[in-house]
Protein backbone atom coordinates (compact mmCIF):
# COMPACT_ATOMS: atom_id res chain seq x y z
CA UNK A 1 0.00 0.00 0.00
CA UNK A 2 1.34 3.42 -0.70
CA UNK A 3 2.58 5.95 1.73
CA UNK A 4 -0.98 8.28 2.59
CA UNK A 5 0.98 10.99 4.03
CA UNK A 6 0.37 14.32 2.48
CA UNK A 7 3.01 17.08 2.89
CA UNK A 8 1.08 19.39 4.90
CA UNK A 9 3.12 22.58 4.76
CA UNK A 10 1.81 23.01 1.32
CA UNK A 11 -1.76 22.13 2.06
CA UNK A 12 -2.96 25.07 4.87
CA UNK A 13 -6.03 26.53 4.53
CA UNK A 14 -7.53 25.19 1.36
CA UNK A 15 -11.33 23.90 0.79
CA UNK A 16 -11.69 20.60 -0.22
CA UNK A 17 -15.38 19.52 -1.75
CA UNK A 18 -16.75 16.27 -2.16
CA UNK A 19 -20.01 15.90 -3.10
CA UNK A 20 -22.17 12.20 -4.13
CA UNK A 21 -25.39 10.55 -3.13
CA UNK A 22 -26.56 8.75 -0.39
CA UNK A 23 -23.79 6.03 0.86
CA UNK A 24 -21.10 6.62 -1.76
CA UNK A 25 -18.73 6.53 0.76
CA UNK A 26 -18.92 10.94 1.63
CA UNK A 27 -18.87 10.62 5.04
CA UNK A 28 -16.05 8.26 5.68
CA UNK A 29 -13.08 9.51 3.07
CA UNK A 30 -13.88 13.28 4.11
CA UNK A 31 -13.79 12.36 7.96
CA UNK A 32 -10.37 10.47 7.10
CA UNK A 33 -9.16 12.78 4.75
CA UNK A 34 -9.69 15.68 7.19
CA UNK A 35 -8.05 14.02 10.03
CA UNK A 36 -4.87 13.11 7.73
CA UNK A 37 -4.71 16.70 6.53
CA UNK A 38 -5.14 18.14 10.60
CA UNK A 39 -8.59 19.89 8.82
CA UNK A 40 -11.97 20.20 10.00
CA UNK A 41 -14.51 18.12 9.01
CA UNK A 42 -17.76 19.23 7.63
CA UNK A 43 -20.96 16.99 7.69
CA UNK A 44 -23.35 19.46 5.90
CA UNK A 45 -26.09 16.22 6.03
CA UNK A 46 -25.76 16.17 9.60
CA UNK A 47 -27.51 19.55 9.83
CA UNK A 48 -30.34 18.96 7.50
CA UNK A 49 -30.76 15.39 9.70
CA UNK A 50 -30.06 17.72 13.09
CA UNK A 51 -33.24 19.86 11.91
CA UNK A 52 -35.35 17.05 10.64
CA UNK A 53 -34.91 15.47 13.88
CA UNK A 54 -36.06 18.51 16.00
CA UNK A 55 -39.06 18.66 13.43
CA UNK A 56 -40.15 15.26 13.81
CA UNK A 57 -39.58 15.26 17.65
CA UNK A 58 -41.71 18.34 18.30
CA UNK A 59 -44.09 17.41 15.38
CA UNK A 60 -43.27 20.51 13.38
CA UNK A 61 -44.72 20.20 9.80
CA UNK A 62 -42.54 19.36 7.58
CA UNK A 63 -44.13 21.27 4.58
CA UNK A 64 -44.00 24.39 6.85
CA UNK A 65 -40.53 26.05 5.28
CA UNK A 66 -41.17 29.20 6.91
CA UNK A 67 -41.03 27.77 10.59
CA UNK A 68 -38.51 25.25 9.38
CA UNK A 69 -36.52 28.17 7.69
CA UNK A 70 -37.25 30.05 11.27
CA UNK A 71 -35.66 27.26 13.26
CA UNK A 72 -32.81 26.51 10.82
CA UNK A 73 -31.44 30.18 11.27
CA UNK A 74 -31.92 30.16 15.40
CA UNK A 75 -30.93 26.39 16.16
CA UNK A 76 -27.44 25.73 17.47
CA UNK A 77 -25.78 23.01 15.74
CA UNK A 78 -22.06 21.95 17.01
CA UNK A 79 -19.61 18.94 16.21
CA UNK A 80 -16.83 17.40 17.81
CA UNK A 81 -15.23 15.31 15.69
CA UNK A 82 -12.43 12.71 15.57
CA UNK A 83 -11.11 10.16 13.35
CA UNK A 84 -13.23 7.71 13.84
CA UNK A 85 -16.98 9.55 15.05
CA UNK A 86 -17.86 12.60 14.17
CA UNK A 87 -20.57 13.99 17.33
CA UNK A 88 -23.34 16.03 16.63
CA UNK A 89 -24.97 18.24 18.70
CA UNK A 90 -28.38 20.36 17.85
CA UNK A 91 -29.12 23.17 20.83
CA UNK A 92 -26.10 21.68 23.22
CA UNK A 93 -27.87 18.03 23.59
CA UNK A 94 -26.14 15.00 21.54
CA UNK A 95 -28.30 14.09 18.60
CA UNK A 96 -25.51 11.52 16.92
CA UNK A 97 -27.06 8.74 16.75
CA UNK A 98 -30.68 10.02 16.55
CA UNK A 99 -29.92 11.89 13.35
CA UNK A 100 -29.42 8.08 11.89
CA UNK A 101 -32.02 6.85 12.57
CA UNK A 102 -34.43 5.56 9.37
CA UNK A 103 -37.10 7.71 9.97
CA UNK A 104 -34.66 11.27 9.82
CA UNK A 105 -33.40 9.49 6.90
CA UNK A 106 -36.48 9.05 4.68
CA UNK A 107 -37.48 13.05 5.86
CA UNK A 108 -34.07 14.78 5.48
CA UNK A 109 -35.06 15.13 1.79
CA UNK A 110 -38.28 17.11 2.59
CA UNK A 111 -36.81 19.12 4.75
CA UNK A 112 -33.67 19.99 3.11
CA UNK A 113 -35.97 20.94 -0.24
CA UNK A 114 -36.61 24.11 1.47
CA UNK A 115 -35.49 27.22 0.39
CA UNK A 116 -35.33 29.14 3.44
CA UNK A 117 -33.39 26.13 5.34
CA UNK A 118 -30.41 25.88 2.38
CA UNK A 119 -29.92 29.71 2.92
CA UNK A 120 -29.75 29.56 6.54
CA UNK A 121 -27.65 26.51 6.29
CA UNK A 122 -25.19 27.18 3.74
CA UNK A 123 -24.61 30.56 5.73
CA UNK A 124 -23.39 28.66 8.85
CA UNK A 125 -21.58 26.28 6.74
CA UNK A 126 -19.59 28.91 4.78
CA UNK A 127 -19.02 30.16 8.60
CA UNK A 128 -17.34 26.96 9.31
CA UNK A 129 -15.29 27.19 6.38
CA UNK A 130 -14.45 30.92 6.27
CA UNK A 131 -10.68 30.22 7.48
CA UNK A 132 -10.52 27.08 5.12
CA UNK A 133 -8.22 24.03 6.29
CA UNK A 134 -11.84 22.51 5.86
CA UNK A 135 -12.92 19.26 4.22
CA UNK A 136 -16.60 19.57 3.56
CA UNK A 137 -19.41 16.95 2.67
CA UNK A 138 -23.05 17.30 0.94
CA UNK A 139 -24.84 17.71 -2.08
CA UNK A 140 -23.97 20.84 -2.90
CA UNK A 141 -20.57 21.95 -0.95
CA UNK A 142 -18.93 21.86 -4.73
CA UNK A 143 -21.64 23.91 -6.43
CA UNK A 144 -23.46 27.20 -3.76
CA UNK A 145 -21.52 26.30 -0.79
CA UNK A 146 -17.95 26.41 -1.59
CA UNK A 147 -17.49 27.24 -5.42
CA UNK A 148 -14.41 28.35 -4.95
CA UNK A 149 -13.08 25.01 -3.14
CA UNK A 150 -9.07 24.47 -4.04
CA UNK A 151 -10.49 20.81 -5.08
CA UNK A 152 -13.81 19.35 -5.89
CA UNK A 153 -14.85 15.44 -5.56
CA UNK A 154 -18.32 14.04 -6.94
CA UNK A 155 -18.24 10.54 -5.09
CA UNK A 156 -20.57 7.90 -6.66
CA UNK A 157 -21.53 4.26 -6.99
CA UNK A 158 -24.17 2.07 -7.85
CA UNK A 159 -27.55 2.02 -6.21
CA UNK A 160 -27.15 -1.96 -5.15
CA UNK A 161 -23.83 -0.65 -3.59
CA UNK A 162 -24.82 2.01 -1.50
CA UNK A 163 -27.42 0.21 -0.31
CA UNK A 164 -25.30 -2.97 0.76
CA UNK A 165 -23.18 -0.22 2.51
CA UNK A 166 -26.13 1.40 4.46
CA UNK A 167 -27.69 -1.90 5.46
CA UNK A 168 -23.94 -2.91 7.24
CA UNK A 169 -23.93 0.37 8.84
CA UNK A 170 -27.50 0.23 9.93
CA UNK A 171 -26.98 -3.66 11.32
CA UNK A 172 -24.10 -2.25 13.34
CA UNK A 173 -26.03 0.15 15.38
CA UNK A 174 -28.99 -2.82 15.64
CA UNK A 175 -31.48 -1.32 12.96
CA UNK A 176 -33.27 -4.08 11.20
CA UNK A 177 -34.14 -3.63 7.85
CA UNK A 178 -34.02 -5.39 4.21
CA UNK A 179 -32.18 -4.24 1.21
CA UNK A 180 -34.68 -3.87 -0.79
CA UNK A 181 -36.21 -1.63 1.40
CA UNK A 182 -32.73 0.11 1.51
CA UNK A 183 -32.69 0.56 -2.03
CA UNK A 184 -36.09 2.03 -2.42
CA UNK A 185 -35.53 4.59 -0.46
CA UNK A 186 -32.31 5.32 -1.66
CA UNK A 187 -33.43 5.48 -5.07
CA UNK A 188 -36.51 7.66 -3.42
CA UNK A 189 -33.93 10.40 -1.96
CA UNK A 190 -31.55 10.41 -5.28
CA UNK A 191 -34.61 11.24 -6.91
CA UNK A 192 -35.76 13.86 -4.45
CA UNK A 193 -32.44 15.82 -3.96
CA UNK A 194 -31.54 15.65 -8.06
CA UNK A 195 -34.73 17.01 -8.57
CA UNK A 196 -35.42 19.64 -6.67
CA UNK A 197 -35.62 23.12 -7.30
CA UNK A 198 -33.17 24.83 -4.76
CA UNK A 199 -29.64 23.44 -5.41
CA UNK A 200 -30.14 20.03 -6.62
CA UNK A 201 -27.60 17.10 -6.26
CA UNK A 202 -25.33 17.57 -9.18
CA UNK A 203 -21.52 17.28 -10.45
CA UNK A 204 -20.07 20.52 -10.75
CA UNK A 205 -18.15 21.12 -14.56
CA UNK A 206 -14.99 21.13 -12.58
CA UNK A 207 -15.38 18.45 -9.83
CA UNK A 208 -13.41 14.86 -10.34
CA UNK A 209 -15.82 11.89 -11.23
CA UNK A 210 -15.13 9.04 -8.42
CA UNK A 211 -16.74 5.91 -8.68
CA UNK A 212 -16.41 3.85 -5.46
CA UNK A 213 -18.57 1.37 -6.84
CA UNK A 214 -15.37 -1.47 -7.24
CA UNK A 215 -13.29 0.36 -4.33
CA UNK A 216 -12.46 -1.10 -1.27
CA UNK A 217 -12.39 2.03 0.98
CA UNK A 218 -8.66 2.07 1.64
CA UNK A 219 -8.55 2.18 -2.29
CA UNK A 220 -10.85 4.65 -2.35
CA UNK A 221 -8.83 7.12 0.24
CA UNK A 222 -5.58 6.43 -1.64
CA UNK A 223 -7.06 7.49 -5.31
CA UNK A 224 -8.86 10.53 -3.69
CA UNK A 225 -5.52 11.52 -1.83
CA UNK A 226 -3.44 10.66 -4.85
CA UNK A 227 -6.00 13.16 -7.01
CA UNK A 228 -5.35 16.18 -4.34
CA UNK A 229 -1.73 15.67 -3.90
CA UNK A 230 -1.96 15.82 -8.28
CA UNK A 231 -4.02 18.46 -8.18
CA UNK A 232 -2.29 20.89 -5.31
CA UNK A 233 1.20 20.46 -5.87
O1 LIG B 1 -25.61 12.95 3.29
P1 LIG B 1 -26.82 12.65 4.19
O2 LIG B 1 -27.52 11.38 3.83
O3 LIG B 1 -26.47 12.68 5.64
O4 LIG B 1 -27.86 13.85 3.92
C1 LIG B 1 -29.07 13.94 4.62
C2 LIG B 1 -30.09 14.68 3.77
O5 LIG B 1 -29.75 16.05 3.61
C3 LIG B 1 -30.29 14.11 2.36
O6 LIG B 1 -31.67 13.97 2.12
C4 LIG B 1 -29.74 15.14 1.44
C5 LIG B 1 -29.73 16.41 2.24
N1 LIG B 1 -28.56 17.23 2.00
C6 LIG B 1 -28.68 18.34 1.20
O7 LIG B 1 -29.77 18.58 0.66
N2 LIG B 1 -27.62 19.16 1.01
C7 LIG B 1 -26.44 18.90 1.57
N3 LIG B 1 -25.42 19.72 1.36
C8 LIG B 1 -26.28 17.75 2.38
C9 LIG B 1 -27.36 16.92 2.55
Amino acid sequence: MENKSLNLSSLKGKVIAIDGPAGSGKSTTSKLLAARLGYTYLDTGAMYRALTYYALTNKIDLSDGETLTKLAKILPIDFKTTAEVNRVFLNGNEVTDEIRLPEVTKNASEVAAHQGVREAMVLKQQEFGKDGSIVAEGRDTTTVVFPDADVKIYLNATVEERAQRRLLDLMKMGVTTTLQELKDDIEKRDFMDSNREHSPLMKAKDAFLVDTSNMTFEGQIDHIITLIRSLLK
